[in-house]
């Protein structure tokens, strides 16, 4: 183990080149017109995999220019399979010009690197991959890998979805370990224990067939807009609770242990209110914030669009207001029966007057595991001797779709960790990654590799 540790130090001016040119790659999965760099990403890295000596290595075909990438290193049939995923798809830039630097022209300062897929996800996935070639090399690969990277995470993830029911065997693994989480807090290592789903809709409503002069036909005619904006109000009730019928009937509370685990955590309800820069909180009555983001469904609205909004006035009845609205769950809520109460509920509030239309954009199920699993146990450990400081378990708000098919259809015990920060700005302007994290997590890798296989022996 020391011998690939030692081997990846000494390489991480080369290896910090090598991920410089991956981040230039724009693979932002949302856009149509990224398409062709969504493959050229998964290509570098597929063409990256072989160079560090992975003999199976493919690029699997897709339907929309996302293709899954699929490696494998078969050691030893007596040895422990692991099966590693991470993402190369990363989010959409704009606001563009809220960035210092070009999102992808990565840029250095102090011991950050800043462009986007930095932390999310390529960063985490390029870790991954050096701790592997470090253990290759130097002949101390204590596993079988598997390596499933996927170029559409952010973006719905319909191939993985469809690929891994059909693929059991080729995936059969003893644990999977996803690298798409990170860090409490800084100076917090952690091992994330549970991810919110999500259910992703759009609500459509129409009034008349085209945009009309709001004064030639505005009191006659309706418009969409009050229409919709009246419906969205009723969605939450003033103690911040969803009002859509059953939306609660399934969720389970988190244990007294787990809680207590959360409240002796650093930070509180006071300092959130200072990092996100709002007047007050939204929090459910007698719930912290940290419950309310962890072990809590929500429903949020995150814009309406159609009719006018520019600048100045435009006097139009609008045709239509489109709403982009998702949920996020918690065990036990089902996304499908959730999908038929806010259906059922918008239906029945929109007047015969106008047109409506829900539809289901996305889904992923929440996830949660037993700090107790073995596995969970070994990557606690690496990750609390590579960051040299103890590991927390904690839960996250945010959905990594896939995570319940791994334990769900391919039976595996999940690890979620990684080392991004709470500040890395995923999804939003001047993304970037803690060098030194990133580097640290090259070691924690290798630590987990030969913890878990010590742990199988
Ligand atoms: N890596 C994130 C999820 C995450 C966020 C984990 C913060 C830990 C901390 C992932 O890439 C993501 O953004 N997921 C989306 C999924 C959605 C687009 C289906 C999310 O949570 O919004
Ligand atoms: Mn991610
Ligand atoms: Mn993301």
């Amino acid at each position: 183990m020391q011998k690939a540790i030692a081997y990846a130090r000494e390489r991480r001016v080369t290896y910090l080149d090598q991920f410089r040119d991956w981040l230039r790659i724009p693979s932002i999965s949302a856009l149509p017109e990224h398409g062709a760099d969504c493959v050229r990403a998964a290509q570098w890295l597929a063409g990256h995999l072989r160079e560090i000596g992975l003999p199976r290595v493919e690029v699997i075909p897709s339907q929309r220019n996302h293709p899954l990438v699929y490696a494998e290193h078969a050691r030893d049939a007596n040895a422990p399979t692991v099966l590693f995923y991470g993402h190369y798809d990363v989010q959409p830039v704009d606001p563009l010009e809220l960035w210092t630097t070009p999102p992808f022209e990565p840029a250095q300062r102090g011991d950050r690197l800043y462009a986007r897929g930095a932390s999310d996800d390529k960063g985490q996935v390029f870790a991954a991959v050096k701790a592997i070639e470090a253990m290759i090399a130097t002949h101390e690969l204590p596993v079988n890998v598997k390596l499933l990277v996927e170029g559409q995470e952010e973006s719905g993830g319909e191939e993985i979805h469809a690929y891994v029911p059909r693929h059991r065997k080729k995936l059969a693994a003893d644990c999977a370990l996803v690298l798409d989480s990170g860090f409490f807090a800084a100076g917090v290592p952690a091992i994330t224990v549970g991810l919110r789903g999500i259910l992703y809709t759009e609500i459509e409503i129409q009034g008349p067939k085209s945009d009309l002069h709001s004064g030639v036909y505005g009191g006659a005619v309706p418009n969409p807009f009050h229409e919709m904006v009246r419906v969205l109000a009723l969605l939450h009730d003033k103690s911040n609770r969803v009002r859509l019928p059953g939306f609660y009937r399934a969720v389970r509370e988190p244990s007294e242990e787990e809680l207590r685990m959360w409240r002796a955590l650093p930070g509180s309800d006071a300092d959130l209110r200072a990092e996100v820069g709002a007047e007050g909180l939204t929090l459910e009555d007698g719930r912290t914030s940290l419950e309310c983001r962890w072990s809590r469904p929500t429903l949020e609205i995150h814009g309406v669009g159609g009719g006018f909004s520019g600048a100045g006035g435009k006097t139009v009845l609008p045709a239509k207001a489109l709403a982009k609205v998702s949920m996020r769950l918690v065990p036990d809520q089902k996304p499908e029966a959730i999908f038929k109460s806010l259906d059922r509920f918008v239906r029945r509030q929109v007047r015969p007057a106008y047109r409506v239309d829900v539809r289901k954009l996305s889904t992923g199920r929440p996830w949660v595991v037993s700090s107790e699993e073995p596995a969970v146990r070994a990557a606690a450990q690496a990750w609390t001797v590579a960051y040299g400081a103890e590991a927390k378990f904690i839960r996250v708000g945010g959905s990594v779709p896939i995570v319940d098919v791994f334990k769900n259809t391919l039976r595996l015990p999940v690890i979620v960790t990684g080392f991004g920060m709470p500040d890395d700005n995923l999804h939003a302007p001047n993304e970037k990654v803690e060098l030194p994290a990133m580097w640290d997590g090259v070691d924690a890798v290798i630590r987990f590799f030969h913890e878990f296989a010590r742990t199988r022996r």
